[in-house]
This record gives C-alpha cells, sequence and structure tokens, in this order.
C-alpha cells in the first residue's frame, strides 16, 4: 500500500472521493451530478419496455420499446411460455413499426409490435430487440375471453420527483398485488409533458414491470403542452403507448375502451373537447356486453381539493354516468385522495350507484375540500389503490404509500337497480395534513 497525500480538488466540497492519478498522489474531487442527459440518453439496448392494449386482450398484446436511431428494424419474437430454457429459433419474429422522435434530451426511435392471434389466458415469453442486441425474456399473460375474475392497480398523480418519491409507490403497489392483469393511470404522470428526463424516471420506476404487466393510461393536463396555436398531447404519448383507435376522430390513443374479462375500461381525455365526447360515450355505454363498467379521465366530477371545481365535465359527462349505472370513476388532478358515498349528507350524489374517487400516488399535496359527499379523505398522504373484480361482485381497496388499507368498499351488482354499496370497517386513522406542517412538494409550482 503506498501511503498518498491527500489533495483537494475542490474547496467546496464536503464529502470527497480521494482516488490516485497514478503518482501517488490522491486526488479529491466533489461527487458529479448526473443529469438526464446523460440518464436516459437511448442506446441500441431497448429500454422503456411497455406493454399495452389496441386491441382484444385476450387475444392480442401490444410492446412498444424506445431505442437510439442506429437501430433501423425493431424485432419482437414470441412463443408459448414454457419452464425449459427458451428456444429463440421457436419464436414467431415479427418487425415492428417504428417512430422518430426528437426530444428536449435526444433523439430516440420508438417501436410497437402488436402479437396478434393469441390464445386466451394463456402465458407467452417474448422480447425485444433488433438481431443482435435483445431485452431479456419476459411473460405476460393474455386475458380471458370472457368474465373471470382478476385485479388490477390505479393511480393518481405520479406527476413530480417521480424516480425519488414514486418509485416506492409503484414497487410497494406491485408487492400487493403481482398477479394484477394491468395498471390504471389516471393522468398526469409527468410534470412537464414533452420532458424526456421526466418520462424516464417514469419508465425507471416502474422497471420490468412495464413489459410484463400491460399499463392503460389516461392524458391529464400534464401531458399537455402548448404546441402552436392550442395545446396538444405530449409528443410521447403516441410513439410510447399503444392504446386503442377507437375514441372519436381527433382523440385516438387518449379516448378509448377496452373490455376485459367482464369489464369494460373507458378512458376519456378530460382536457379537451369534452361535448364532443358525450356521443362516443353514450354509445360506448350501450353498446357495453359486459357487466362492470369502470371509466376513468384526469379531471375530477367531485374535486377533493380547495378551490377547484370541472363544471363542464360534471355537466356533460355525469348525466351520461347516471343514465348507464357507471359503477367507478377513477380520477385524479387534485392531488388529495377523496372517495364518494352512494349518498352522503345533504347532497344525495349519484343516486345511479357510481363511486367516484379522486387519488394521488406522487408526492405533491393539496389541501383538502371536505365535501359532504365524500365516504373517506387524505391529505399528504401517498396512496394506491387495487380493485378486485368477482362476478356480480367488485371489491376496490386503497392502501397509502406503506401498504396500510386506508379505504375499502364493495359493490354488488342488483339486477336492474343501483349496485349496493357497503363500506368495509377501516382501522386506520383519518390523515390530514398537521396544522401548521406539510404543504406542497419541493418542486411543485402548478397543478
Ligand atoms: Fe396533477
Ligand atoms: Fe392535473
Amino acid at each position: 500500500m503506498i501511503a498518498a497525500a491527500i489533495v483537494s480538488c475542490s474547496i467546496a466540497s464536503t464529502m470527497l472521493v480521494p482516488h490516485s492519478h497514478g503518482g501517488g498522489t490522491l486526488h479529491v474531487h466533489p461527487p458529479r451530478q448526473v443529469g438526464h442527459a446523460e440518464m436516459y440518453r437511448p442506446t441500441p439496448m431497448p429500454d422503456r419496455i411497455v406493454l399495452t392494449w389496441s386491441e382484444d386482450p385476450s387475444a392480442s398484446q401490444a410492446v412498444t420499446w424506445r431505442t437510439d436511431r442506429t437501430v433501423t428494424a425493431g424485432l419482437a419474437q414470441i412463443l408459448p411460455a414454457d419452464a425449459a430454457p427458451l428456444v429463440a429459433e421457436a419464436a414467431r419474429q415479427i418487425t415492428a413499426r417504428s417512430t422518430d422522435l426528437k426530444t428536449d434530451l435526444n433523439e430516440a426511435r420508438f417501436h410497437t409490435v402488436n402479437f396478434q392471434g393469441l390464445v386466451p389466458n394463456t402465458k407467452y415469453a417474448y422480447r425485444v430487440g433488433d438481431g443482435v442486441n435483445w431485452s431479456e425474456w419476459h411473460h405476460f399473460t393474455t386475458a380471458s375471453d370472457g368474465p373471470e375474475p382478476f385485479s388490477f392497480i390505479y393511480f393518481g398523480d405520479a406527476q413530480n420527483d417521480i424516480r425519488t418519491h414514486w418509485s416506492r409507490v409503484i414497487r410497494e403497489a406491485f408487492q400487493t398485488a403481482p398477479r394484477a392483469k394491468f395498471t390504471l393511470h389516471a393522468g398526469d404522470l409527468i410534470n412537464r409533458a414533452n420532458n424526456d428526463g421526466e418520462w424516464g424516471e417514469w419508465f425507471g420506476a416502474g422497471g420490468w414491470m412495464n413489459g410484463t404487466i400491460p399499463v392503460i393510461a389516461t392524458p391529464g393536463n400534464h401531458e399537455y403542452a402548448a404546441m402552436n396555436a392550442g395545446r396538444t398531447v405530449s409528443a410521447h404519448w403516441r410513439p410510447q403507448f399503444e392504446f386503442p383507435s377507437n375514441g372519436p376522430a381527433g382523440l385516438e390513443e387518449t379516448t378509448y375502451y377496452l373490455d376485459i374479462q367482464g369489464v369494460r375500461i373507458i378512458s376519456l381525455n378530460s382536457n379537451e373537447r369534452i361535448p364532443d365526447q358525450k356521443e362516443w360515450l353514450r354509445r360506448a355505454l350501450a353498446s357495453n356486453p359486459n357487466r362492470w363498467t369502470i371509466v376513468t379521465f384526469h379531471h375530477p366530477v367531485y374535486s377533493t381539493a380547495r378551490g377547484r371545481d370541472n363544471k363542464e365535465v360534471r355537466d356533460q359527462w355525469q348525466p351520461i354516468f347516471d343514465e348507464f349505472r357507471v359503477d367507478l370513476v377513477l380520477q385524479g388532478h387534485d392531488h388529495t385522495y377523496g372517495r364518494t358515498n352512494l349518498s352522503s349528507g345533504t347532497n344525495a350524489v349519484t343516486p345511479a350507484g357510481t363511486v367516484y374517487v379522486v387519488s394521488v400516488s406522487g408526492p405533491k399535496m393539496y389541501e383538502i375540500d371536505r365535501k359532504s359527499v365524500f365516504a373517506r379523505v387524505a391529505e399528504q398522504t401517498q396512496l394506491f389503490q387495487v380493485i378486485h373484480v368477482d362476478g356480480d361482485t367488485l371489491r376496490y381497496e386503497a392502501r397509502t404509500a406503506v401498504g396500510e388499507l386506508y379505504d375499502a368498499f364493495q359493490l354488488r351488482k342488483r339486477r336492474g337497480a343501483p349496485n349496493q354499496l357497503e363500506n368495509a370497517r377501516i382501522t386506520a386513522a383519518e390523515r390530514m395534513k398537521a396544522a401548521s406542517g406539510g404543504g406542497k412538494a419541493p418542486g411543485s409550482r402548478n397543478p
């Protein structure tokens, strides 16, 4: 061991890391901040792998991934999963449709393959790459082609400081419901629509889970950015997610529906053209062959945050939810938690039996507006929700970031009548911001 003098390369650092330049002298550098451009630089190796559906979840599965622009042909391979080591030569290989995206940080290429002709309720293995550089093999399981019990995970806004503060929430949710059929994200996944580093953080938090459990997402106001004369959805949205194009013209992949195991999931786009979506919504509900209907969009019908209201959403869409007895509406935007009862206080909300939820999974926090319609509220709490559908019963549970059960109820279908709602007994105390503490998270500037 050579005894070496320590020479500081910085006078401003409090954490000094010694290293030798070979001459026996140790130089000390302060830690270097690694920026988004470096952390999320695309390479020939696939990253941001995400499963979504654009067609029937019992017969198809879309996968999207990112590379740099040296990859001229994206490839995906698929075969029935087997316990024996997988043999690539036995796989079906499909060439991707690719889209270039110039972001604030880099120039990337997104690749999408939609696996079709799959067998319902079957486990498949797939990988993506370019013929030389391949991802690991992932598993997914197709949906059943009819009603079958399943669970899914619902997240309110992740949005801010995602890597630091949201990673633990999605991972806690995965540990709670590892066999979830999908994750559902009710908008404001990120804070700045076209910020590639924030999308990098979002994909990093979910990691390999997004390649195994499909994602359903609806855009929030933070997925919208000023562009030309108006505001348009993030340039990342359509290249990186493959959602159905069965919505109104111009709202493809933001307004859409999917049927999965006895449930119709409808995404509405609450950021633009709210009246335009009414007739489409009415048709989507009138034609629904499933027992259950769950609708998601970002701006809540009943705002949980102080000083906020989305009257147009309520006036335009709620009468249609009432008419068709939508079961559950999953929303975000208000950075608090609130869940309606069927009728509560003086405000006989939702006589049709619809339950409205606002939740938040990221660190930005607002103050609650304690309306009489809410059966349960929370401030200053990161949450995720697990929803189980089984025959005539839907079971809902909201859990905090540490996994504690915070709210729960059960809906039971009744023929020709609104659902019966039964609130579960919860031992967790109501979580409200301390009078002097709390407040908005660092880095939060706008809703
Ligand atoms: Fe938000
Ligand atoms: Fe929002």
